[in-house]
């Protein structure tokens, strides 16, 4: 911008300085023109020779600046054009430069103003859960993070505040025990995943799994332990829920 306003001020300098240099340099023609006709009127009367002579010098001259003029007005109108054309290029850097603020502006705007949805959950202190007689929900206790409190510690029911596409995913636990162990992912009344294994008794082991699901305002995401299943969690957090908004819809 700087550089376009020094050059803008250089052409009209230039401008100037070329209408000054001319009119200098016709004062003074003029000028000497003047003298040489006086100086012939006054010596050479009757030798119509040198008349003649200072006559075609004067036109020879006058042919000169003639051209001149017609040189520096091509010359200016060279750098109107210049001028002309940096003018515009800087407007149209000012109208990018005020549509860039506020495309800015209006990202931040939307930023601030986005819906922060996410939780991770870790599901009980107590040890082994299960097995019951009846299907129930996993009411995950040990809350991590609850951004927007859509989830539910008391119910065990994430709830979208929001129409949007979430993520959800979840590991289950199980100590070694003669035991099916394992969890369902529900989405309202419908089963996204199911997810059970056999412990063995070899060892420890844990089923995960995870799901970007579309979610309506109000829907509601759980897990359910199966009946005669078990879950196991202790501080350690190893039975996890966690979710997130990724976009609105
Ligand atoms: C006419 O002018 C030219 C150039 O100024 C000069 O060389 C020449 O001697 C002049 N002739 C006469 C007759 O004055
Ligand atoms: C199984 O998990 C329990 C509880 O986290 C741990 O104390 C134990 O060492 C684990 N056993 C094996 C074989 O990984
Ligand atoms: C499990 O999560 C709780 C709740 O944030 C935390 O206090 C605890 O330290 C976590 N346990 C482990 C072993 O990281």
């Amino acid at each position: 911008m700087k550089i376009q306003q020094n050059l803008l001020f250089f052409l009209e300098m230039e401008t100037v300085r070329i209408c000054v240099f001319l009119l200098l340099f016709l004062s003074q023609t003029w000028a000497e023109t003047d003298e040489l006709q006086m100086v012939d009127m006054k010596q050479d009367v009757g030798r119509d020779n040198s008349k003649c002579n200072i006559t075609v010098n004067f036109w020879a001259e006058l042919k000169e600046l003639r051209d001149m003029v017609i040189t520096s007005k091509s010359k200016i109108e060279k750098l109107e054009e210049e001028k002309s054309e940096l003018l515009s290029r800087m407007t149209t850097n000012e109208n990018k430069d005020a549509q860039l603020d506020a495309e800015v502006e209006e990202l931040k705007k939307q930023i601030a103003e986005s819906p922060k949805v996410a939780f991770s959950v870790g599901l009980t202190d107590a040890g082994q859960i299960g097995p019951f007689n009846t299907d129930i929900t996993l009411k995950f206790s040990r809350v991590l993070t609850n951004f927007g409190q859509a989830y539910n510690t008391h119910a065990g029911v994430f709830t979208a505040p929001l129409r949007g596409v979430y993520y959800f995913r979840f590991t289950g636990f199980s100590l070694k025990f003669n035991h099916w162990f394992g969890v369902i992912l529900y989405h309202n009344d419908k089963s996204v995943s199911w997810n059970g294994d056999y412990n063995d008794d070899v060892g420890n082991a844990s089923i995960s799994n995870g799901f970007a699901l579309e979610l309506e305002k109000g829907d509601v995401v759980y897990l359910v332990l199966p009946s005669s299943y078990v879950i196991y969690d202790s501080s350690s957090n190893r039975t996890a829920f966690s979710g997130f908004l990724i976009f609105p819809l």
